[in-house]
């Protein structure tokens, strides 16, 4: 399961990607928003640190202006990954970045029968919203075990990204389920190595090896 991180935060990106453990990058609208910065900028600095999927997501409705920018964001580096929203011109670009073997990511995706029509689009990625559909009292795992299961039954290749994660929790039920992948918040990725008794276990360890008087080096 690869696990991507879901921030335009180039320094925190920077620094978790240090870990070895940070396979690739997620952005949105409102990611690039948040970071204050020109998208192409952004996404031309990750694409110097990551050598893996880069997903930037264009904001045309239209179709042939989502081909426009979609191919404008590819030009930037080949792991580009071009973000296209579950919709009729969203899907009909998907194709063409297909036919171009440039990489997609069909986002906003909330039911099984989205996730079949990106696949047949030719989408590289599919990306299920967990947290905003369990915001609407819809459990959003559920949609992930259901498009696992179609995926698999018709053996469809199109990687599930597990997106919308709120918690560890999610990550544990989303890599049970299946997932291709998952985009993390910094802090999620980071709660991931938490866990109360790997802090009890290594004061204990700490304070018998003190004991012992030993030194290793
Ligand atoms: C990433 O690809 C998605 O855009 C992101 O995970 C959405 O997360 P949110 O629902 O917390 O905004």
């Amino acid at each position: 399961m690869f696990i991507f991180a879901d921030t335009a935060d180039t320094k925190i990106l920077a620094e978790l990607y240090e870990t070895g453990l940070i396979d690739g990058v997620t952005t949105n609208p409102s990611i690039i928003a948040k970071s204050g910065r020109e998208i192409i900028d952004v996404i031309e600095e990750i694409a110097d640190m990551i050598k893996g999927p880069i997903s930037a997501e264009v904001t045309a409705t239209e179709y042939m202006d989502m081909v426009k920018e979609g191919m404008k964001l590819a030009s930037i580096a080949s792991n580009v990954a071009i973000k296209l929203p579950l919709t009729i011109d969203g899907l009909k670009a998907t194709r063409v970045f297909a036919d171009s073997e440039i990489m997609t990511n069909v986002t906003l995706c909330f039911s099984v029968s989205q996730a079949l029509l990106a696949a047949k689009a030719g989408a590289t990625f599919v990306s299920p919203f967990i947290g905003r559909l369990d915001d609407t009292g819809v459990d959003g795992m559920q949609l992930i075990r259901d498009i696992r299961k179609m995926y698999d039954m018709y053996q469809i290749d199109t990687s599930i990204l597990s997106a919308s994660i709120r918690s560890v929790e999610h990550v544990n039920q989303a890599a049970l389920a299946g997932t291709d992948c998952a985009t993390l918040p910094p802090q999620i990725f980071l709660d991931m190595f938490k866990h109360d008794l790997t802090d009890k276990g290594l004061e204990i360890f700490a304070a018998d090896w003190a004991k012992t008087g030993q030194s290793i080096l």
